[in-house]
């Protein structure tokens, strides 16, 4: 059986002391999400931090991007040595924000996801589609191309290694959510997808969906056969808020 997880994606919010009170109020709600993983991806400044407050609390520390090299000249990168070093269990990679507002192709996502799953750290990949792709028709074709970036260069075992989180864009942040039916007829896609190259892969691997999931409609998103737990942006940056998400599960 697949396990749930909900992954709170912070984006660029939070202070030193905004992010001590999250975690704490997580850690003291922890016991009652008996049904799924938690996890969260602060920003890249305050992994360190964020990795101290964890302590041995059963919250998986991820980072927001991982740089597709070892290290070096990459200014503003993120090395997958340094991640590592910091308890990072996972990467996002793909998301749209990075995809649409600094450019990132197909090919680079897909070697930021070579990098990650080379030192073991578990890709959190996104794909999805805009409002406009959906309107025309080219939903599934969108989301068949950014996922054969990665399965054409590394690979269908490379999938069973990442967790996947289908988000679409017109979803994201703007307070309407896919139904659950509209997310999980994605998501059967997407499995099915993955199932013609490898039914283990297509079994194993996580589906997450994002997109303005909160605690309200999270119990019958994560219902769904084939949505295995949530990226979550706004409703990840109040304890109570996201735990109610987790306990949904
Ligand atoms: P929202 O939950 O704020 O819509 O953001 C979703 C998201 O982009 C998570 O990566």
């Amino acid at each position: 059986m697949r396990r749930t997880l909900i992954a709170g994606n912070w984006k660029m919010n939070g202070s030193l002391s905004s992010i001590e009170t999250l975690i704490n109020g997580i850690k003291n709600g922890l016991a009652e999400v008996t049904n799924a993983d938690m996890a969260v991806c602060p920003p890249a400044i305050y992994i360190p931090k964020v990795n101290e407050l964890i302590g041995d609390a059963n919250i998986g520390l991820g980072s927001q991007n991982i740089c597709d090299q070892e290290a070096g000249a990459f200014t503003g990168e993120l090395a997958p040595s340094m991640l590592k070093e910091f308890n990072c269990r996972y990467a996002i990679i793909g998301h749209s924000e990075r995809r649409s507002l600094y450019s990132e192709s197909d090919e680079l996502v897909a070697k930021r996801f070579a990098m990650a799953v080379k030192h073991g750290i578990t890709p959190l990949f996104c794909i999805g589609e805009t409002l406009q792709e959906r309107e025309s028709g080219v939903m599934e074709d969108v989301v068949s191309r950014q996922l054969d970036a990665v399965i054409d260069s590394q690979g269908i075992d490379a999938i069973g290694q990442c967790v996947i989180a289908y988000e679409p864009v017109w979803a994201i942040g703007t307070g309407v959510t896919a139904s659950p039916e509209q997310a999980q007829a994605v998501h059967a896609f997407i499995r099915n997808k993955l199932a013609a190259l490898s039914e283990d892969v297509a079994a194993k691997v996580q589906i997450l969906y994002g997109g303005s999931m909160n605690a309200a409609n999270a119990a019958e998103l994560l219902s769904q056969t084939d949505i295995d737990g949530g990226l979550i942006g706004g409703a990840a940056l109040k304890a109570d808020d996201f735990l109610a998400i987790g306990k949904s599960a």
